[in-house]
């Protein structure tokens, strides 16, 4: 598959705070992929200088083989959609949808056929006579998108597009942005600080942390394999949970210690060797955590107490007690306890994460 941007060695600096660090990134063509990471950590400024709105300090930035570094932002073939809408409120959403085009002196007929088209994928063609104060939020950013959507772009920049939205909103032109991906299949660049919205919609997810891509993933492999204690903790919610111990020898087999408890890590598929005597973080998911019949027979159990529950509907989610550590554990909606019962735990750990406690790096 051919790659469609490609940013080799990207650095940018704003005075004496070095923002973006020796950054390399290649996105192929038609890839869907999310930059992810909290507030400030450059995600804004990574699109920012692939769209030409910012100059690196050093580094080169290639779009479909071709070193834009230096080129404008309307000579990138690149279309952005941003947090604020920015729509002309003056005009209808049909002249907002066409400015462009008008500017650049694109034939009429052209630009009627585009609108058209832009329109219907959106569907707000029931729309076009109306101006934005007449829309809701939702409307307004399909709009937005679809100024982006008229001019024959290769690659599609997102920034935050739904951030502004209330969460039902940011739910729908979630699935509706998806849908689109599917119809262009053009490339997407989308930054969010959002976990979800990046793994609902990425081919590949970079997470990003201090402007340093910590991993580059299919979303299911950051998921379940992430690379270190940084992207285990930053997604899953509630967060993945993590006991601090050491690795032993039991009977031959490698064991995780923590408090004087030793689970065993027979089913563990470790990366690196496990060693004895190495300080380390276990990670499980909430829901790789099984609870009393739900555990495997002949698995090993553990023993904890019910601190408090939080019932959600389709899920339950348990805060329990076990060897001085705070456990969330996630079962079925209709499994309830209460505060006290005394429960059996099966810790699965083929699908758990190890990390070195001094590198943070998965083992
Ligand atoms: N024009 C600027 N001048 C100085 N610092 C900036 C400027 N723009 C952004 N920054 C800083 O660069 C860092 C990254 O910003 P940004 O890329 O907007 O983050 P994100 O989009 O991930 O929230 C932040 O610490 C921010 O304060
Ligand atoms: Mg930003």
């Amino acid at each position: 598959m051919s790659i469609s941007v490609s940013i080799k060695d990207l650095s940018l600096d704003f005075g004496a705070v070095s923002v973006l660090k020796n950054l390399n990134l290649d996105i192929k063509d038609g890839e869907f992929l999310v930059l992810l990471g909290s507030s400030g950590c450059g995600k804004s400024t990574l699109l920012n200088c692939i769209a030409g709105l910012l100059e690196p300090t050093d580094g080169q930035i290639f779009i479909k083989d071709k070193n834009v570094t230096w080129e404008e932002p309307k000579d990138r073939g690149i279309g952005m959609v941003f947090q604020s809408y920015a729509l002309y409120p003056q005009m209808t959403v049909e002249k907002n949808l066409s400015f462009g085009l008008r500017v650049a002196k694109t034939p009429p007929e052209k630009i009627k056929e585009k609108v058209a088209r832009a329109a219907e994928i959106l569907q707000i063609e029931p729309l076009l006579k109306r101006k934005p104060a007449e829309l809701s939020g939702g409307q307004r950013q399909r709009v937005a998108i679809g100024r982006a959507l008229v001019r024959d772009v290769d690659v599609f920049l997102f920034d935050e597009p739904l951030s502004n939205l209330d969460a039902k909103l940011r739910s729908e032109l979630r699935v509706e942005i998806k849908r689109l991906h599917h119809a262009l299949k053009n490339t997407m660049i989308y930054v969010t600080h959002d976990q979800i919205e990046a793994l609902t919609l990425a081919d590949r997810i970079a997470i990003m942390k201090s402007g340093v891509i910590q991993q580059l993933d299919d979303p299911m492999v950051i998921y379940n394999r992430p690379k270190n204690l940084f992207v285990a903790g930053f997604i899953g919610s509630p967060s993945m949970n993590f006991l601090h111990g050491e690795l032993a020898l039991r009977d031959g087999t490698p064991v995780f210690v923590t408090n004087g408890v030793a689970f065993s890590l027979a089913g563990y598929r470790s990366e690196k060797p496990l060693l004895p005597g190495t300080k380390v973080v276990l990670g499980v998911r909430p829901e790789h955590i099984a609870v009393d019949e739900d555990i495997e027979p002949g698995a090993e159990m553990h023993e904890a107490v019910v601190d408090i529950e939080e019932p959600m509907g389709a899920d339950n989610l348990l805060w329990l007690k076990h060897a001085g550590h705070v456990l969330s554990v996630r079962i079925g909606g209709t499994r309830r306890f209460s505060p006290g019962n005394q429960v059996r735990l099966g810790f699965d750990m083929s699908v758990a994460s190890l990390f070195d406690a001094t590198s943070e790096e998965r083992l």
